[in-house]
């Protein structure tokens, strides 16, 4: 084969190969190269920014790496020698002026744009206080905690009413690491760094969407998801009810099992830590809150800041493994 036809041949299988792992990256779940379809007006403006800046940097992309391909061919060696020298160019007044002004404009245009756009993705509207909530939202390894207005709680699961302002402020413990509170379709990551808290909202229609912690936080990471459960104000409303009326009970200690202790440990074997089946600890109030509130080896304090009743809960739930519990 001359050398010709086999660098073709090359070329093309090498472009092919490039085109088929960039169109499974494009046409990929929660819209590939794009955002996620967005349910919030914050998450829409969000949007619309990215849409905006994309145009700009689609097309300085295409001009640069055509240019780059073009003159690849155009300028390639050919038949002269390797130590040939090219012609000595210097200086280009009218060129130099083009490629300052152009960046200029061009970067002037996305700022105004953003700036135009930032207090809608800042500021929520304004609403009637009855139809505005505010929900605390604490960031522990590994998991999500929610504090809702009249002391509910919940845990990986947040429970929201639909089409209404709910403010989200989002919390870092001063005990535990950073983690990101990200739910792609409301937009953009809002981080919980300890010791601060930080503020964003969401208005959206009836649905249930993916939570994610956007910061790597430790070795359950990836597990440190959840769902944010959009409803109807009456049922929201029933939800916080029910919750706040039974503190210690199952309903919040299976959330505290498999959102808190379910990420790291398993009834019937070694997991992160180890199996938990048939362990009297799940049983024992005192044992369990020493464990919780301190941590042990590389077990983080995870329930450092919780409330007796939310310990009360963890047990009403657990002691049926330290009896029924498989292993050891
Ligand atoms: Cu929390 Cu990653």
């Amino acid at each position: 084969m001359p050398p010709s036809v086999r660098r073709r041949s090359l070329a093309a299988f090498a472009t092919s190969l490039f085109a088929l792992t960039v169109t499974g990256v494009a046409y990929a779940g929660n819209g590939g190269f794009l955002p996620s379809e967005a349910h919030s007006p914050n998450a829409h403006r969000i949007d619309d920014a990215f849409i905006f800046v994309a145009i700009f940097t689609g097309l300085i992309f295409l001009g640069v790496e055509g240019a780059l391909i073009l003159f690849i061919v155009k300028y390639r060696r050919g038949k002269r020698s390797a130590t040939a020298e090219g012609p000595q160019i210097h200086g280009s007044t009218r060129l130099e002026i083009v490629w300052t002004v152009i960046p200029v404009l061009i970067l002037a245009a996305i700022g105004t744009f953003v700036f135009w756009e930032l207090p809608g993705i800042a500021d929520a509207p304004k609403a009637a206080a009855a139809d505005e909530t505010t929900v605390n939202i604490e960031g522990h390894q590994f998991y999500w905690l929610f504090r809702y207005p009249n002391g509910a709680i919940s845990i990986d699961r947040m429970v929201a009413p639909a089409d209404e302002v709910v403010h989200e402020n989002v919390i870092g413990m001063p005990f535990d690491v950073n983690h990101s509170w990200w739910v792609p379709d409301f937009g953009g990551k809002m981080d919980a760094i300890p010791g601060r808290v930080n503020h964003t909202w969401f208005q959206a229609p009836s649905g249930d969407y993916v939570a994610r912690c956007a910061e790597l936080c430790g070795i359950q990471h990836a597990h440190m998801d959840g769902v944010v459960h959009v409803v109807p104000r009456a049922q929201y409303d029933d939800f916080i009810r029910a919750r706040a009326a039974d503190p210690t009970g199952t309903g919040l200690g299976q959330e505290e099992w498999t959102g808190v202790c379910e990420k790291c440990h398993r009834l019937d074997h070694v997991y992160i830590g180890p199996a938990l089946g048939g362990n009297p600890l799940l049983a024992n109030r005192e044992g369990i809150e020493t464990l919780l509130r301190n941590g042990q080896g590389n077990m983080p304090a995870v329930g450092k800041n919780w409330t007796d009743a939310q310990i009360d809960a963890l047990i009403s739930y657990t002691k049926q493994f330290a009896k029924t519990g498989t292993g050891s």
